[in-house]
């Protein structure tokens, strides 16, 4: 292991063997030019404070200082698409509504009555007017008071208009998704966004429907199940049977100011591997053939299988994205490109229809929810999103067959889970350790979560700060 001070940067930390951009120039199919940036960024190799996992106090500096500041994705646009239609946003113990008006825009407001403070919507739904369960104080869509029942009794109420029209959060939408933010004063959600919108426009996202939404309560604090997902070191020990298959440690990380992606090629094999697996065998593999199995096809002489699964790829999703995938690259077609938008939220860009979602469990900071959406394209009208199957802290993600193939990949991430909490929660080390490449978004999360929530309490573990 080759020892690194502060003048190396991230680029030169690389995995030997087949970089990813190696990959691309061996593509059937011209690349776009979003796949071929680079963004290393060296962080710093400091340690994270383990506060950040297992301290209540700085779960509740989170809930004020980011939950209620920070935008963040609340639901698809397809969720509300006719006036009237609402849906309820739970982010800690806070709780919004997000609601279609009748000029077609979308307005939010915290979720809770301005007569004693009752939530006012519990489920998802549709209505005319937003009536309280408890009196019946009501308001239009608009959050504007419309009726108080037995009104003479408030004529304080009524001398007070502004005190009673709801208050609102800024909304914004982006691709589809629906993002809010508490803070009425928000800065625009582009600037939030940054460069994933003009990285995204080649995959228009917008175009997409919600095909599953599958959701399933973890015991561990909500970052410890986004990191699991946020680099593909861990597949070499969590995952070892897509090793034939996957380029985890060789996967390309790049980190921009307000986006960070890890991209993973499929279809080569990994440089941990100490023994040649065949194109065959790698298809095999791929294709989750038993061994007790024929493979469905076998590769013809110069044929690779990164080439062939990505040509099966295309004709699976033809019949409904029509020629476009014949535009498409073998690397879009085949490879993981897992974005991350702080705080919280993954779209995966091309083909992965994967976009994550990683929230507090309510106001316990050792559980949290872990939601997986995925975005399809379609023909005709758009189909309507499928409702959130929601699985429960025992419930196995092979309860959701809609997940197919990942569902067992995802049991073996959560199986981490609750014993790194429960790690952090015992340790003597006042910090946790990650690399300076391969780990580098995880890093990025967190320099932005310290620029973020204040520090007051941590202990001196430094934390890297951007470069
Ligand atoms: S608490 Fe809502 S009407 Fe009374
Ligand atoms: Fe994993």
């Amino acid at each position: 292991m080759t020892a690194l001070d502060d003048s190396d940067t991230a680029a030169e930390a690389r995995s030997p063997g087949l970089t990813y951009q190696d990959l691309l120039d061996a593509d059937t199919h011209p690349v776009p030019d979003v796949l071929r940036l680079e963004s290393p960024r060296y962080l710093g190799s400091g340690d994270v404070p383990i506060e950040r996992y297992i301290s209540r106090e700085w779960h509740r500096r989170e809930v004020d200082q980011l939950w209620s500041r920070v935008w963040q994705f609340a639901c698809r646009e397809d969720h509300i698409p006719e006036p009237g239609d609402y849906i309820v946003y739970d982010i800690a113990e806070l709780s919004f509504i997000v609601v279609r008006q009748a000029d077609g825009s979308i307005k939010a407001y915290p979720n809770a009555c301005l007569h004693r403070g009752r939530q006012l919507k519990e489920y998802d739904g549709h209505c005319s007017e937003i009536r309280c369960a408890f009196h019946g104080f009501a308001w239009d869509l608009a959050g504007n008071l419309a009726d108080v029942p037995a009104a003479w009794d408030f004529p304080h109420v009524d001398q007070r208009p502004d005190d009673f029209t709801l208050p609102e959060c800024s909304v914004d939408t982006w691709a589809g998704f629906v993002f809010i933010n508490p803070d009425p004063d928000a800065a625009p959600l582009d600037e939030h966004l940054g460069e994933i919108v003009e990285q995204f426009e080649v995959w228009d996202l917008g175009n997409r429907y919600v095909e599953a939404h599958v959701s399933r309560i973890i015991n561990a604090n909500w970052k410890i199940a986004q990191e699991a997902f946020c680099e593909a070191y861990h597949v070499n020990a969590t995952h070892p049977q897509i090793l034939t298959y996957l380029g985890d440690i060789n996967s390309q990380v790049d980190v921009w100011d307000r986006c960070a992606r890890v991209i993973t090629a499929g279809g080569t094999i990994s440089p941990l591997l100490d023994y040649e697996v065949s194109e065959q065998d790698m298809l095999r593999g791929m294709l989750d053939v038993r061994v007790d199995q024929e493979a469905p096809l076998t590769l013809q002489e110069g044929q690779t299988a990164r080439a062939v699964a990505a040509e099966m790829s295309r004709d699976r999703w033809r019949p409904v994205a029509g020629d476009m995938v014949d535009q498409m690259s073998d690397a879009e077609m085949m490879d993981s490109i897992d974005y991350t938008v702080f705080p919280n939220m993954h779209p995966w860009g091309a083909f992965n229809r994967i976009t994550y979602r990683f929230r507090p469990n309510g106001d316990d900071h050792r559980s949290s929810i872990m939601e997986v959406f995925f975005l399809s394209p379609f023909t005709g009208d758009r189909p309507p999103p499928a409702a959130e199957h929601k699985l429960g802290v025992d419930d196995p993600w092979t309860d959701a067959p809609e997940l197919g193939m990942l569902a067992k990949v995802f049991e073996q991430d959560v199986f981490n889970m609750a014993k790194v909490q429960k790690g952090l929660e015992t340790t003597r080390k006042p910090g946790a350790t990650f690399s300076n490449y391969q780990e580098s978004k995880i890093r990025w999360l967190h320099a932005l979560l310290g620029e973020w929530v204040s520090n007051t309490t941590d202990t001196p573990v430094s934390v890297g700060t951007r470069s």
